[in-house]
């Protein structure tokens, strides 16, 4: 038997982000639509290696197909990955990027509020269902746009922060206006913590390599 992929608890509950994401949204977004990817995806993998892999090797691997089947393997397994990480960007805590994040945003930005100007741009002209990103290449901080389902963990890239801009994801508090869930929740609930540990373990890496 393998062990079946679970749906991650969520970080906060789920009234805390409101009135920014209400609890509505959360609760639809969370126990339907992330916790049907995980199910589909426990089907898919039944008996097959894939039930024996991590979540992120599952998603590298199918990526990497052009099997029919492993591409709705991918499609479920990364919106499982995700949907997990989006919720650990988000929080209703005050953060902030700390020393290390701060000089990386300088660097590549200038400002943080260049770098929010910039991730609204990419959740915005996203064309349809899919995820903004604030990505570290090396330590060199950069903003993706990817459509559906896709990742950039999916090529290995370290991933600092994920915005959804799938339309379940706002479409009950903001109806068509995608623009201005993006404005609120980059300007309100976005997790610095996380992103600064995201970078953080990725210097790590980058160091025990060397040795
Ligand atoms: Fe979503």
């Amino acid at each position: 038997m393998p062990t079946p992929f679970k749906l991650a608890p969520l970080p906060w509950d789920e009234d805390t982000l409101a009135p920014v994401i209400s609890a509505n949204t959360i609760s639809l977004h969370y126990h339907k639509h992330h916790q049907s990817y995980v199910d589909t995806l426990n089907k898919l993998v039944d008996g097959s290696n894939y039930a024996d892999m991590t979540l992120e090797e599952v998603v590298q691997k199918t990526a990497a197909s052009g099997e029919a089947k492993d591409k709705q393997i991918f499609n479920n397994a990364a919106q499982t990955w995700n949907h997990d990480f989006y919720w650990r960007s988000l929080t209703p805590f005050k953060t902030k990027p700390g020393a290390q994040l701060d000089s990386a945003i300088a660097a590549a930005f200038g400002t943080k509020d260049a770098l929010i100007v910039q991730l609204a741009e990419a959740g915005k002209t996203q064309f349809g269902s899919g995820w903004a990103w604030l990505v570290s290449k090396g330590g060199k901080l950069s903003i993706e746009k990817t459509p559906d389902a896709e990742t950039p963990m999916a090529k290995g890239t370290n991933c600092l922060l994920a915005v959804d801009v799938w339309e379940h994801a706002y479409y009950l508090d903001y109806q068509n206006a995608r623009p201005k869930y993006l404005a609120a929740v980059l300007s309100k609930i976005l997790n610095w913590d996380f992103a600064a540990e995201n970078l953080n373990k990725e210097e790590h890496a980058v160091r025990a390599a060397a040795e």
